[in-house]
């Protein structure tokens, strides 16, 4: 039996490489006759950094009916709030005594987020891997797919289950495995190939969000960076091109192939060529997406229902770990 946990943080919209490296590969995996999946909105997690409370409430629904618009089926995966089951951050707080400082300091993503200022970044921000930990460990995940950016902190996800259960002696938590699955396991920005395409990069046209309209979507493929050379044969050859390679990554995953079927088929070809066929593909996978969530925030109370359900789900599985976790480690029972 494989037990599937995710998320994403309902920080702004949902991109191109949040669909393709993560949401794409969870619709997959709700199919899986042995899986039994759960899909959080991860937003204490997202309050990381500072937070309006109503635009927190506003993408907190939004990402659920991204989810679903995408794919998530609420009778085949449990989709849930993260701060609706308490357990989250309770498990969080005994874990942090099992995670080291020194660990912590060197997540990349605390360095990039942090930035310069690091003495004033939040004790939040800082720990934010642990509470990552405590939501896999608390379902006993088996499998966690995400995009290749959250490796580390998986990494650390597993350090702290298996110091926990050195210190106890036991095989209380399960060490959860990385799935990172497909072509897409990084998404490069559409201005620079080198960087991750990102939520926080400042230009717009940088990334492709699931609420973009065919236009805008098309404007901004056009606009990507690419290089003088045609497609090349191999993939091999797409080696110095990071533009290029972003470009065919992207229509590898859209089309659910490999990057070589893409230059079997666009080989020899300019960017003339393939830029056109890339937007129209973009627009046909996505397009439909966005009209779903649409229609489906417009019936905030079905959502609401459905995270509900989720959270009635979640919060069963977590409150029994929870509670062999306090037995484990000792403290005073009623
Ligand atoms: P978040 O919200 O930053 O991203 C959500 C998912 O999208 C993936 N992703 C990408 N994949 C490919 N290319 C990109 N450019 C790209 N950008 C983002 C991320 O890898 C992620 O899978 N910490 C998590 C949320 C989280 C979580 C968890 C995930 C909280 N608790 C427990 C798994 C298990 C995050 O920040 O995701």
């Amino acid at each position: 039996m494989k037990r599937i946990l995710s998320g994403m943080q309902p920080t702004n919209n949902l991109h191109l490489g949040n669909y393709l490296g993560a949401l794409q590969n969870w619709v997959k995996l709700q199919d899986e006759p042995e899986a039994s999946c759960l899909y959080m909105v991860a937003d204490l997690h997202a309050i990381t950094l500072p937070q309006e409370p109503d635009a927190l409430r506003k993408a907190t629904r939004e990402i659920a009916a991204a989810y679903i618009a995408g794919g998530l089926d609420p009778d085949k995966s449990t989709i849930f709030v993260q701060s609706s089951v308490p357990g989250h951050s309770e498990l969080m707080w005994l874990l942090s005594t099992f995670a080291q400082m020194g660990k912590l300091e060197r997540m990349t993503q605390f360095k990039d987020k942090a930035g310069k200022n690091a003495e004033r970044a939040g004790l939040g921000l800082f720990a934010y891997p642990v509470l990552m930990a405590a939501d896999i460990l608390i379902y006993k995940a088996t499998h966690v797919p995400v995009g290749d950016d959250q490796k580390q902190h998986l990494e650390l996800a597993r350090d702290v289950a298996a110091t926990f259960n050195t210190k106890y002696a036991q095989e209380h938590f399960l060490l959860p495995e990385p799935y990172i699955m497909g072509e897409a396991t990084r998404i490069m920005s559409l201005k620079d190939g080198t960087k991750k395409m990102s939520k926080s990069d400042e230009s717009d046209l940088s990334r492709i969000n699931m609420t973009d309209d065919a236009d805008t979507i098309a404007r901004k493929i056009k606009k990507a960076q690419t290089d003088p050379e045609n497609l090349p044969e191999t993939v091999a050859a797409l080696a110095g091109r990071p533009g290029a390679l972003n470009l065919v990554t992207i229509y590898a995953a859209l089309a659910g192939c490999d990057r070589a079927n893409v230059l079997a088929q666009y080989a020899g070809m300019g960017w003339g060529a393939f830029k056109p066929a890339l937007a129209d593909l973009a627009v046909a996978k996505l397009s439909p997406i966005t009209a779903r969530m649409n229609e489906l925030l417009g019936d905030v109370a079905e959502i609401d229902r459905i995270l509900k359900a989720g959270s009635e789900v979640a919060g069963a599985l977590a409150e029994r770990t929870v509670q062999e976790t306090r037995d484990i480690m000792g403290f005073w029972k009623m």
